[in-house]
C-alpha cells in the first residue's frame, strides 16, 4: 500500500487506533508484533482498517453507459459471430459487491435485448432464464479484504446503499427482506467472490473486460505499471480495461488505447508482439 504525504495523516490515525486496541505504546513494538508469527491476525485487522472500501451501485454512470451500449454490444456481436457465447468480466477490487452486481444486471439486460433482436424459435422455458442459453456469463469478483468479500457474498443491502438503484432494477433483480434488499439468487449465481491480492501473479485469466476502479489510485507508480502489465496478460485479445474516474493509464503504458464516448472512458487492449 502506498501512502503519499496527503494520506500520511490517515495512515497515522489508523495505526494509532490499532495501537490503542493492542494496548501498545510505541509504533516500533507494534511493528515487531506485525512481523512476528503471532502478529498474523493483527496484520489482517490492520489491513481491514487501511483499505478504503467505498463503493456504490451504478458508480460512474457515463462509463457504465459506454460499457453497456458499446463494449457489451460489440462483444456480444463478435461472440455471436464466432460461436463462442461465453462472457467473462472481472471486478478486481470489488469491495462489498455493488460493482459486480451492477455488471451482472447490465450484462443480463444486454443479453436479454440481444435475444429479442435475434430471430430464434419461440422460447419454451418459463420463467425466462436470466442468461439466455447457450450464453454463459462468469463474473469473478476479488478483493484482499475478507470482510468485504463476505458482505458481497451475502448480497443484502440497506435502503441507503440502494439509493443509486432505480425502481426498475430493484423490481427485477432484488427481493425485499424486511427493510433491506437481497440480490436474487439467479444474479448471485453469475458471480464468484474470491480473495486475490492484485500484487501477486496468480490472477483470473481470459477476461473479456476487467473493471479495476478506484484501486490503482492507492498504489505507487511502479506498482501501477506492474498491474497494468498483468491486466494486459489477463485480458482476451481486444478486451477492455475500465479504471476509476480519477485514474488514468496516460503515460503508464502503450499497450492500451483509450476509448472515449459521452464522458465515459475505457481502455482497449492492443495486441503487441513481445
Ligand atoms: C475504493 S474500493 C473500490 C470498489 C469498487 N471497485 C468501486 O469502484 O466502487 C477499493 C477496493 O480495493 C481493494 N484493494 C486494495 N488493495 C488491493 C489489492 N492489493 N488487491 C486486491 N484488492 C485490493 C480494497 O480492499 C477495496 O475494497
Amino acid at each position: 500500500m502506498f501512502f503519499d504525504a496527503r494520506r500520511a495523516h490517515f495512515l497515522q490515525d489508523r495505526l494509532q487506533r490499532r495501537l490503542r486496541e493492542c494496548r501498545m505504546d510505541s509504533f516500533y513494538s507494534y511493528y515487531r508484533l506485525l512481523i512476528s508469527a503471532e502478529g498474523k491476525h493483527e496484520l489482517a485487522r490492520l489491513l481491514e482498517d487501511l483499505t478504503v472500501n467505498e463503493t456504490s451501485f451504478f458508480r460512474n454512470k457515463a462509463q457504465l453507459e459506454l460499457f453497456h451500449k458499446h463494449i457489451l454490444d460489440e462483444l456480444i456481436r463478435k461472440k455471436e459471430a464466432s460461436g463462442n457465447r461465453g462472457l467473462r468480466i472481472w471486478s478486481a477490487g470489488c469491495s462489498t459487491g455493488q460493482e459486480a452486481y451492477t455488471i451482472a444486471m447490465l450484462v443480463a439486460d444486454a443479453l436479454g435485448y440481444h435475444q429479442l433482436r435475434m430471430p430464434r424459435p419461440a422460447e419454451t422455458t418459463w420463467p425466462k432464464p436470466l442468461v439466455p442459453p447457450p450464453w454463459t456469463v462468469e463474473i469473478p469478483a476479488s478483493d484482499i479484504s475478507y470482510s468485504v468479500l463476505r458482505a458481497g457474498q451475502e448480497g443484502i443491502y440497506s435502503e441507503h446503499q440502494m439509493a443509486t438503484v432505480d425502481y426498475n432494477y430493484r423490481l427485477r433483480y432484488f427481493d425485499k427482506v424486511g427493510e433491506r434488499y437481497a440480490v436474487k439468487t439467479a444474479v448471485k449465481e453469475l458471480i464468484h467472490f474470491d480473495f486475490h491480492n492484485l500484487k501477486t501473479e496468480f490472477l483470473p485469466q481470459r477476461n473479456d473486460v476487467i473493471f479495476c476502479r478506484n484501486v490503482m489510485m492507492y498504489f505507487d507508480e511502479a506498482e501501477q505499471r506492474r498491474l497494468i502489465e498483468k491486466f494486459h496478460r489477463c485480458l482476451a485479445p481486444d478486451g477492455y480495461l475500465l479504471v476509476g474516474h480519477a485514474e488514468s493509464l496516460l503515460g503508464l503504458t502503450d499497450k492500451f488505447a483509450m476509448v472515449y464516448r459521452d464522458s465515459g472512458t475505457a481502455y482497449r487492449r492492443i495486441e503487441v508482439s513481445e
